[in-house]
């Protein structure tokens, strides 16, 4: 039953990404975002020198080399498990971190590691996340990081997706504590994160008293999971569910200062939103929906050439706005209009 889920998330969140003929390159094609509605003020003699800047991003007590990563997606059936190997050795050509999809199927049948142990077999040096949902014990997130010497863990918390699946949780009170104890039981830092509906910050105030290391918003904008399992059921669907949550430009606006470093996901379209993302308070943004798609449609090859030029880009982004470290980008003023202004207004940001 895991596996053909797996492989329904995989040709369901590729259907969406094609659908909205989401071109990752460009705005033009994008459908429309709360991202465009963050808008870099233009200083014409801000610029730097491009040699002067540099993408290594430090949050947590963590490093990374670049502030982009391949967020969590799959992994527990013969396909997912080709898929991480495409993913895997792309983050290898590409030096970004990785994260593989939960592990719950693994951690039922242990015969479906060799769908999960590819993130680090195709990836031995690089910096590889992995991921359990809040009903793992303490000593199955162990298992979890073991299995792919992971170097950190991310908890994904996905309560509206478990409400429209029909095989979905319906215990969520537990969540709290099921966080703090898998944090304290592993020796990797733990990175909770959303799964595309966002995390406020009264929900980061929450993670930062439970050991986490840093907060991924996951917010509304990208892979819609109320749309995936809707159209997974047969019968009286959650249909109004849909775009619920808090897009991920609000998410970091709301987030921001709460006691926790941030990560952003959920509607990463190109190299601008990873800009925008940084500008708004984000260490690092990552993907999924888009770079799976782009792995289906074109290979790895393919997914390299994006990731490659997706940190090219964001390199000459950052040279245009002055900006010689991610981190500098918080530094760089932005406009913020329509609905993200009258949020902004309503909650009182500066
Ligand atoms: C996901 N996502 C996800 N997240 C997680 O923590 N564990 C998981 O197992 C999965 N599975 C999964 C499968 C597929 C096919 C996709 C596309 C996504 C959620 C993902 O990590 C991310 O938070 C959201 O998809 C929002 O980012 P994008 O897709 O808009 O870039």
């Amino acid at each position: 039953m895991t596996g053909s889920r797996k492989d329904d998330h995989v040709r369901l969140a590729t259907a969406q990404h094609q659908a909205t003929g989401e071109d990752t390159a460009t705005e033009t094609a994008s459908p429309p975002s709360q991202f465009d509605e963050v808008r870099f003020v233009h200083h014409a003699l801000a610029g730097t020198d491009r040699e002067r800047v540099s993408l290594r991003t430090r949050f947590g007590g963590l490093e990374w080399p670049v502030p982009l990563y391949i967020n969590a997606m799959t992994g527990g059936s013969a396909k997912t498990g080709e898929i991480n190997r495409g993913l895997a050795t792309a983050a290898r050509e590409t030096g970004v971190p990785i994260a593989t999809g939960s592990m719950s199927p693994y951690l039922k049948d242990s015969s479906t590691a060799g769908t999960f142990s590819p993130i680090r077999e195709c990836n031995p040096d690089g910096f590889v996340m992995a991921n359990v949902n809040t009903n793992a014990t303490a000593e199955q997130a162990r298992r979890a990081v073991d299995l792919l010497n992971a170097d950190a863990l991310q908890i994904h918390l996905n309560a509206v997706q478990e409400t429209v699946m029909p095989e979905g949780d319906r215990s969520f009170g537990h969540w709290p504590g099921a966080i703090e104890a898998i944090t304290a039981a592993v020796d990797v830092p733990v990175i909770v994160k959303e799964v595309g509906f966002g995390l406020s910050g009264r929900t980061v105030s929450q993670l930062a008293k439970m050991g986490v290391r840093a907060a991924d918003v996951a917010g509304r904008g990208g892979t819609d999971f109320a749309r995936i399992e809707n159209s997974r059921r047969s019968d009286a669907d959650f249909t109004y569910l849909e775009g619920w949550g808090l897009s991920t430009p609000v998410a970091l606006l709301d987030a921001r200062g709460h006691g926790l470093p941030l990560l952003a996901s959920g509607g990463i379209r190109h190299p601008l939103d990873v800009a925008r993302a940084l500008a708004l308070g984000a260490h690092a943004a990552g993907a999924s929906g888009g770079f799976l798609t782009t792995l289906l449609n074109g290979g790895v090859n393919a997914l390299v050439q994006q990731i490659t030029a997706w940190l090219e880009q964001l390199t000459d982004l950052m040279t245009l706005l002055g900006a010689h470290s991610p981190a500098a980008l918080a530094d760089c003023d932005v406009l913020l209009t329509g609905s993200l202004r009258e949020f902004c207004l309503l909650r009182h940001i500066d």
